[in-house]
């Protein structure tokens, strides 16, 4: 079975499928069920869920919105894996390299798989990722991470994969971000940190997404800033202008868990997104 095989990942596109959920300008505040594109309902639907998480910046929310979707698919039944293919910060405890991120994707998650599968790239420094790997001899390439993402897939129902920062961030030479999300061939849930700027950071990288033939399936608002003001204007102006449905928006939390970030986001109708048990 080929990584790239379609039951597992959605067709590439080159550009949002005409009336692929465009998220309608009144989309502001609760999550709405987003329909399956038709052009996706046909033969060929993955039939397990998996997506990249990437974001407008680092420190946005990527890793809160990744754990509330490994949360809900536990909660519907699925075993579930996160995999955060590059850490850059981690130091030494127990014996073992700890990094924030993969520790809270595995907590949310519910198989257990050794961190050098889930992280195969776990670097000390925190900083770029090409910089962490090059203190440490180092070149982070897409063979390790593949490799690895072949036994997630055979271990579990459904795989979310945590970005590193933005969409577009180096990793080597000749292999970056967005190159990992083409290996992958996963649909994109892109997350958007509320804050200035955040219009101009989310438009970019909607586009930038598009245009290395993968499917946004759809954005996260998330509200990181708790000063910033006209949010509601900033996430209706998003909504009219990002080619792929708001899935929801997440208010500032007071004890920012993945539980507590799930119940503001609605995943319901994305392609190999499983039905509630019942
Ligand atoms: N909606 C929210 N309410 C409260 N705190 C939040 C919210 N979103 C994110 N945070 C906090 O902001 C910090 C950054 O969030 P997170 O780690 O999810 O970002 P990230 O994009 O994954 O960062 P990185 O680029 O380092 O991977 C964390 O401490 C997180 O708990
Ligand atoms: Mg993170």
């Amino acid at each position: 079975m080929s990584l790239n095989d379609p039951v597992n990942a959605p067709e590439r596109t080159g550009a949002a499928e005409p009336g692929v959920g465009f998220a309608e300008p009144s989309a502001t505040t609760a999550p709405k069920t987003v329909e399956v594109p038709a052009a996706l309902a046909a033969e060929g639907i993955p039939t397990r869920f998996a997506c990249f998480v990437t974001g407008t910046d680092t420190e946005i929310g990527k890793t809160l919105v990744a754990s509330a979707i490994l949360h809900k698919l536990v909660q519907r039944g699925q075993r579930a894996c996160g995999m955060k293919p590059i850490a850059a910060g981690a130091e030494e405890r127990d014996g073992e390299l700890h990094n924030d991120d993969a520790a809270m994707l595995r907590a949310a998650g519910n198989v257990n798989l050794p961190q050098h599968i889930t992280t195969p790239f776990m670097l000390r420094e925190p900083c770029a990722p090409h910089i962490a790997a090059a203190l440490e001899h180092v070149t982070i390439g897409p063979v390790p991470i593949m490799t690895a993402y072949a036994e997630i897939l055979a271990a579990s129902d459904a795989t979310v994969v945590e970005g590193v920062g933005g969409f577009c961030v180096p990793f080597s030479d000749d292999f970056d971000s967005a190159d990992l999300a083409v290996e992958l061939n996963l649909p994109v849930i892109l997350v958007v940190g509320l804050r200035l700027g955040c219009i101009n950071h989310a438009l970019l990288t909607a586009e930038a997404v598009v245009a290395r033939g993968l499917v946004l399936a759809g954005w996260v608002a998330n509200q990181v800033d708790p000063a910033m003001r006209f949010v509601d204007e900033n996430v209706a102006a998003l909504a009219q202008r990002m080619p792929a449905p708001l899935l929801g928006r997440v208010p500032r939390l007071d004890q920012p868990t993945a539980a507590a970030a799930a119940a503001h986001i609605e995943l319901a109708g994305l392609p190999g997104w499983p039905a509630t048990r019942t």
